[in-house]
């Protein structure tokens, strides 16, 4: 009877062995991966423009109606970082205060506390039938927006200090090499390359890191709706790297920079005029002189 006996132990042996790889295996792929926690900051930006196929909302949000301190309208009223704020400290961070002051409370909590279940929950209105986003988002971008609530916010407060907008500990000359090889190539060496603003107000790289910090970091950090922008998430950046590019992104212009003097000659025309005679003055010179050398060569000649 030793016979079947080894083969039931080994029998178990077996199934044990597989059923602690299966759980391993399980393990890690429960936690989001880099790319969803991503996503799922950019469906906090604007979830509209990071949600492929999803329409924009019209109206006012069914609870913008429940304050009437923020006097905006219509879509940015659906923006999780209007009602939530950029430091997801709503009432608590930034938002407590100016015209984007609504009294709503932040996210920061229930991302620590909640299951991604129970935040997904929550998204499709179950604390709050008015805070239903399901017939606008797909499950899969409400997990994205959880797997972000989960494991893509920080203690803002711990990184900038909110009085001076600058960053608390940050390592410039490490952000200006970061920079210099992430950023440049598409908002240019002094950030001025892109314009989010418009040509009479312009917003560029340093503009948005001096003026909204806590912005710029949720950027950086999530990437840009819409765009081919990178992700610090999905690059491996701490958020120190963040930090650090944000210290060196506020010694960057914030205004257009001066425009060389022949590109606005033909808008303004109070300058140039007489710049036009300067120029044919010049040519007439220029002129003179050819025709005097060529007269020399065919005297001597
Ligand atoms: C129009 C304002 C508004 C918008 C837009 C909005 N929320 Fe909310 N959110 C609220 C309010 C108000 C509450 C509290 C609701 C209640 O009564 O339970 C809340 C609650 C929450 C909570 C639970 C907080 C807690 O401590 O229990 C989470 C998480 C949350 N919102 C995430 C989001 C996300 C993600 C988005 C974007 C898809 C979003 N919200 C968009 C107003 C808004
Ligand atoms: C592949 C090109 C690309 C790269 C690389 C890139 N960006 Fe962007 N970024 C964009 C585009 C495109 C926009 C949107 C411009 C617009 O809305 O007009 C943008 C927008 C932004 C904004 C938001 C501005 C706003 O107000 O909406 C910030 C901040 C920003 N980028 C910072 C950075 C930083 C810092 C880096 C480097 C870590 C970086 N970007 C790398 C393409 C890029």
């Amino acid at each position: 009877m030793a016979r079947p006996r080894l083969l039931l132990a080994t029998a178990l042996a077996i199934v044990a062995v597989a059923v602690f790889a299966g759980l391993a295996l399980a393990g890690p792929a429960l936690q989001a991966s880099p790319a969803n926690v991503a996503a799922g900051g950019k469906l906090y930006d604007k979830w509209w423009t990071a949600s492929p196929g999803a329409a924009a909302p019209t109206g006012d949000h069914p609870l913008w109606s429940t304050q009437t301190t923020n006097t905006r309208k219509g879509l940015d009223t659906w923006r999780c970082k209007e009602c939530h704020g950029w430091d997801y400290l709503g009432k608590d961070g930034a938002y407590g205060s100016g015209s984007h002051r609504t009294g709503f409370a932040g996210v920061i909590e229930a991302g620590k506390s909640k299951t991604a279940a129970q935040l997904v929950a929550i998204l499709k209105g179950a604390s709050n039938p008015r805070h239903n986003f399901s017939p606008q988002l797909s499950d899969a971008s409400l997990a994205n927006l959880a797997a972000f609530l989960k494991e893509g916010l920080y203690d803002t407060k711990g990184v900038v200090d909110y009085p001076t907008r600058k960053p608390l500990n940050a390592d410039m000359s490490r952000g200006r090499t970061s920079y210099g090889s992430t950023c440049a190539p598409c908002h240019g060496a002094d950030g001025t390359k892109l314009n989010f603003g418009s040509e009479k107000d312009p917003e560029f790289i340093g503009t948005l890191a001096a003026s909204n910090p806590q912005e710029f970091l949720h950027k950086v950090r999530a990437g840009q709706p819409g765009a081919a922008m990178p992700s610090a998430f999905e690059s491996g950046w701490t958020l120190q790297d963040s930090a650090n590019v944000l210290a060196f992104a506020q010694t960057l212009p914030i205004k257009a920079p001066a425009a060389p003097v022949a590109a606005v000659l033909p808008k303004t025309g109070g300058t140039s005029a007489p710049l036009l005679a300067l120029a044919l003055v010049g040519l007439g010179l220029a002129a003179a002189g050819w025709a005097v050398r060529r007269g020399v060569v065919r005297l001597t000649r």
